[in-house]
């Protein structure tokens, strides 16, 4: 996975910063939105969001 590839672009968040939220202990979309503000605008990305969170959280985890 690119962890510089940009999900959010309202927030200007990467799939490394959501890695970041859920590797200190975000394991939810509320919980990841709190830590990084990522999916708090429009709202399109929640769907990509939720996919990384359940990836990184299972790597996390395991
Ligand atoms: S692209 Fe993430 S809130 Fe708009």
């Amino acid at each position: 996975m690119n962890l510089d590839k940009v999900v959010c672009n309202c927030m200007s968040i990467t799939n490394g910063d959501i890695k970041d939220a859920v590797d200190s202990g975000a394991s939810t979309l509320e919980e990841v939105q709190e830590a990084t503000g990522a999916g708090t605008a429009c709202g399109v990305c929640c769907d990509d969001i939720q996919h990384l969170i359940d990836q990184f959280v299972a790597e996390r985890d395991k």
